[in-house]
């Protein structure tokens, strides 16, 4: 039995591994959980999965959850800052599900890999804002990285078998989002509720509204330049709005690997916690013949200039990529509160990134300082 702790268990990434988990309890166990501030999903999960370890993000959350459950068989419950650092790399796990959202992500993650635990990745941000120095200590201790993100997922079951120097681009598709037909003078309007309907998948609020500016393709973007090691200029993007062809790798023969599916995140995240084999996965079976169409458009940078913004991040690299992540965080939530328009979220994140000087990246302790200072500098232009 596989003993997995799940960082961000009771998000949307957190309860699809569940549901793999719990159509497979003769492979895996769950040994700890780590959440926010969901304590009525954690108290039912912890329920039916029996996590020695739990943490939360409040210590009042903490005494809540306790109340929720009986004493008997209660796990141990941590709270604040390291209770997932501890959940990650202190309760004997053989994979880390990393799936919390933003760069809180970063720190429990870092911390697996030095404990020397393979990382089931969803939580994309920690490559962004410090992939070169995630990358360099998950080699240098031997940690495999198996991401879970449904592109690079793609681009991993297509690299199987084949030799990095083969490749001559990768392809992530994008379904373009809500608004992927919508004019650019009807953008500036945009409501939360419309920009939390995604036509394709269900996802938590943050990568739903990412989808909606494209800020996640960029995210994307850099995160499949560190994990693959290629330069943003030969990582390209076609907009399908299908969501079938998750993403493509295409060789120095000319000859093009893809993966296709149905848009269900259960599929990326059994075969991460399963890697190398594949598991039987309820659900319906991808028919191509009731899709029938499967199409191809080039991205519009102009109107959805986060794209943008995570190539020139990419093309830069240092410190860069750290800041334009931590300017997004804020300006998403400040989106979703209604203090700022739906363009205003690449202006908040342009404005950090040309206000910062990127330095060589060099240490965790310079992460978390450039992340603090890019989320003041956003903040302050949204007063
Ligand atoms: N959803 C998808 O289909 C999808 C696809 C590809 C990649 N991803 C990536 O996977 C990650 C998770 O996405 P999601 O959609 O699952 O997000 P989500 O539904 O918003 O869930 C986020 C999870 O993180 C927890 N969390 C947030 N802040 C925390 C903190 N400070 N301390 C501890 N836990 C905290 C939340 O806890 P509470 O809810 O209890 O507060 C929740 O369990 C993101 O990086 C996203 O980009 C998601």
């Amino acid at each position: 039995m596989k003993r997995l702790a799940i960082l961000g268990s009771t998000g949307s990434i957190g309860r699809s591994t569940l549901s793999v988990v719990a159509e497979h309890p003769e492979e895996f166990m769950v040994v700890g959980l780590a959440a926010g501030k969901n304590i009525e999903t954690l108290a039912e999960q912890v329920r039916q999965f029996h996590p020695a370890v739990v943490s939360v993000q409040d210590e009042a959350d903490g005494r809540r959850l306790r109340e929720l459950l009986s004493r008997n068989g209660a796990p141990e419950i941590l709270s604040g800052n390291q209770g997932p650092v501890q959940v990650a790399a202190s309760t004997g796990a053989d994979l880390v599900v990393s799936a919390m959202v933003g760069a809180v992500g970063l720190e429990p993650t870092l911390a697996a890999i030095e404990a020397g635990i393979p990382i089931a990745l969803a939580n994309k941000e920690t490559l962004v804002a410090a992939g070169p120095l995630v990358m360099a200590r998950a080699r240098q201790k031997g940690v495999p990285l198996i991401p879970v993100d449904s592109e690079h997922s793609a681009i991993f079951q297509a690299l199987q078998g084949q030799r990095p120097e083969d490749i001559r681009r990768l392809w992530l598709t994008a379904s373009g989002g809500p608004f992927r037909t919508w004019e650019a003078s009807r953008l500036a309007g945009v409501s939360a509720a419309e920009a939390l309907r995604h036509p394709n998948w269900e996802m938590g609020p943050k990568i739903t509204i990412d989808s909606a500016t494209m800020m996640n393709k960029a995210l994307e973007v850099i995160e499949a330049a560190v994990l693959f090691g290629l330069p943003a200029d030969r990582i390209g993007v076609y907009i399908h709005p299908q969501s079938i062809i998750h993403s493509l790798v295409e060789f120095v023969d000319g000859s093009v690997l893809a993966q296709l599916g149905v848009p269900d995140m259960r599929l990326p995240i059994a075969y991460a916690l399963s890697y190398p084999r594949r598991l039987p996965l309820n659900g319906p079976p991808l028919d191509l013949y009731q899709i029938g169409q499967l199409t191809f458009e080039a991205p519009d940078l102009e109107r959805f200039p986060g794209l943008r913004l995570g190539y020139e991040a990419a093309r830069r690299g240092g410190t860069l990529p750290a800041v334009l992540n931590a300017a997004n965080e804020v300006a998403v939530a400040a989106f979703l509160k209604g203090r700022i328009p739906f363009l205003g979220i690449p202006r908040v994140v342009e404005a950090a990134m040309a206000a910062h000087d990127p330095q060589e990246l060099k240490s965790l302790d310079q992460v978390l300082a450039v992340n603090r200072w890019a989320r003041d500098y956003a903040a302050s232009l949204m007063d």
